[in-house]
């Protein structure tokens, strides 16, 4: 009798452990994997004639409130458009990203600890606040000039 209720105190055990999996904070470096990489590379630092680097460059627009409104920017309208970053030119499209704004929360968390060495986190509602003045990518290549007009690379 006694062990009976112990196996079922320990499945049910199990039982939340299983539930509580989708509620885990989104994995940043695994949502960068099967999302970023491709174009922006697995370290990080972007392919000439595809995508621009997203290391050591992102510090100075992370540690500023128009620069994380322009971050925010792009992930959920995405960019298009001549750019030069680390003195190289880029002509190339970035879609707008298909995650949750949790998601883009800890995948931009991902970046800037581990590719920019800012502790600066990007919480879902910067996210949220994007999506409702969305923009266009061609918009957003004006923003990013501006805002590195104002912070700087
Ligand atoms: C299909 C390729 C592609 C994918 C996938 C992609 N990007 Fe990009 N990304 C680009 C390109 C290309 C640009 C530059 C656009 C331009 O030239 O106007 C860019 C620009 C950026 C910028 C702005 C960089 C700067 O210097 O201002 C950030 C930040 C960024 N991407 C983050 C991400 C993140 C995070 C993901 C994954 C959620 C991602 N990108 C997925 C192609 C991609």
């Amino acid at each position: 009798m006694h062990g009976r209720r112990l196996f079922f105190a320990g499945s049910f055990a199990l039982l939340t452990l299983a539930a509580s999996g989708p509620l885990q904070a989104a994995d940043g470096a695994k949502l960068y994997e099967a999302n970023c990489a491709v174009c922006h590379q697995p370290d990080g630092n972007g392919s000439e004639g595809l995508a621009p680097p997203l290391v050591d460059v992102l510090a100075k627009r992370a540690q500023s409130a128009v620069g994380r409104e322009y971050l925010a920017q792009v992930l959920v309208s995405g960019m298009v458009g001549n750019i030069t970053s680390r003195g190289v030119k880029y002509n190339g499209n970035m879609p707008a990203a298909t995650l949750s704004d949790e998601e883009l929360a800890a995948v931009m968390g991902h970046v800037l600890t581990t590719f920019n060495k800012v502790s600066q986190p990007m919480p879902a509602e910067l996210f949220n606040a994007a999506r409702s003045k969305a923009s266009t990518p061609s918009a957003v290549r004006q923003q990013r000039e501006r805002v590195l007009a104002e912070v700087g690379e």
